[in-house]
């Protein structure tokens, strides 16, 4: 069903509170953004809004401060990128509630932008407090929820205040929903799922739901040590989720008998260290020493993969194919990330690392979507039903 958006609504005149996901990342030794893609996202609702002379309030969370203030997590450097990307002044408030940020608002003027403090520096905000809730509808009398990336998180900002103030979707929101939801009700066929990461307990509700709908389940990514080991092979001091290893014989079964070819790597590259300097070798699976790690997937792999992937009408990808952040273990994820930029197909790229990879690597406009939630699409193409989302109204 889709939800009502910015465009039901009238916002001309109206203070206009917008949850946004700018929980961006930063850089380790500088604090500096290195990916500002979450924001660039909802620069089609804050650009609508100011055209169409809203007074707007923007709130988002940064970090896990867990409740508390931490210097390294104020909005200010994230309020001046967007400032910069939208060509437009944004002010910035002392706090996300309370008396001299409603003094600010008080002062808004209609295209006026001003940007809230983290809300998660108060612990009222991760516990969905109804009193903070209402201390933040007070700031607005309209509620825009264009935080996908945070809708999976039933707080005080994406959940409470939507029971005090008319609320709707931006658009990023919509576009998200769109996106995700096609996928899950009616892809074109032959539909892939290329799945990665570290552990089978991460993705396993994903695999469990996707089942059900795809043609093809490619698997990459430390998990496929558990599913290796599951079928008696040795792989040898690859992290194996030994409590896992049931469930990998099931979803196996499970695939069986969906009927859904379940391709797990043919070939893997190894090595003695997990370290940059670590020297690799290829091996089939067949060959893992037990002295190895298995570290990224192998170029027969990478073709059989390619092979399969060029058949299909629809790809969602979601995970590396092995330890990406060391440049000699990323060839996999990144032949993979190249591929689908040039297939003929809709491409879906779920977000967290993966949509990371694309980004870095400037193949982002190159795919159909890439979506802006880690932990949302995942629970989103679970199957679960999204307490951000579900709490907005819908269309007629
Ligand atoms: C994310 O980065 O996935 C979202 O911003 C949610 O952040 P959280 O996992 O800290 O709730």
């Amino acid at each position: 069903m889709q939800k009502k958006t910015v465009k039901d609504i009238d916002v001309e005149g109206k203070r206009v509170l917008v949850r946004v996901d700018f929980n961006v990342p930063l850089d380790v030794n500088t604090g500096a953004i290195s990916d500002d893609s979450r924001i660039r996202a909802s620069l089609p609702t804050i650009n609508y809004l100011v055209e169409h002379k809203a007074k707007v309030i923007l709130c988002s969370h940064l970090g896990r401060p867990k409740g508390r203030v931490v210097e390294e997590l104020r909005m200010a450097p994230v309020a001046q990128r967007l400032s910069q990307l939208i060509g437009l002044p944004v002010s910035i408030a002392p706090d996300c509630v309370g008396r001299e940020v409603e003094n600010k608002v008080k002062v808004l003027k209609e295209g006026d932008i001003l940007f809230l403090e983290n809300v998660r520096f108060h612990p009222e905000e991760e516990a969905n407090d109804p009193h903070f809730a209402q201390e933040l509808a007070r700031l607005a009398d309209i509620y825009v929820n264009d935080a996908f990336g945070t809708a999976h998180r039933a707080h005080a900002s994406t959940v409470g205040v939507a029971k005090y103030l008319p609320a709707v979707a931006g658009f990023l929101m919509e576009t998200e929903l769109e996106a995700m939801g096609n996928l899950l009700s009616a892809p074109a066929h032959p539909f892939a799922c290329v799945i990665g990461g570290a552990k089978v307990s991460d993705k396993m509700g994903l695999v469990q739901n996707m089942l059900k709908k795809l043609d093809i389940l490619l698997i990459g990514g430390g998990m496929v040590a558990t599913f290796l080991k599951a079928q008696g092979y040795e792989v040898g001091h690859s992290l194996v989720e030994r409590d896992k290893l049931s469930l990998a014989k099931e979803l196996l079964k499970e695939a069986e008998e969906w009927k859904v070819p379940f391709l797990l790597p043919i070939d893997v590259v190894v090595a003695k260290e997990i370290k940059a300097e670590a020297k690799t070798k290829v091996v089939s699976i067949t060959d893992i020493s037990p002295d190895s790690y298995i570290v990224d997937i192998g170029p027969q792999t990478i073709e059989l993969f390619s092979n399969e992937l060029r058949k299909c009408h629809t790809i969602m990808w979601n995970g590396p194919m092995g330890i990406y952040e060391i440049p000699q273990f990323a060839q996999g994820t990144r032949s993979l990330a190249k591929l689908l930029s040039a297939v003929n197909a809709t491409t879906i790229i779920g977000g967290g690392s993966s949509a990371e990879i694309v980004q870095e690597m400037r193949l982002a406009n190159k795919m159909t979507h890439v979506s802006t939630g880690g932990g949302a699409s995942l629970r989103f193409l679970e199957g679960a039903t999204l307490p951000g989302v579900e709490i907005l109204p819908d269309k007629g």
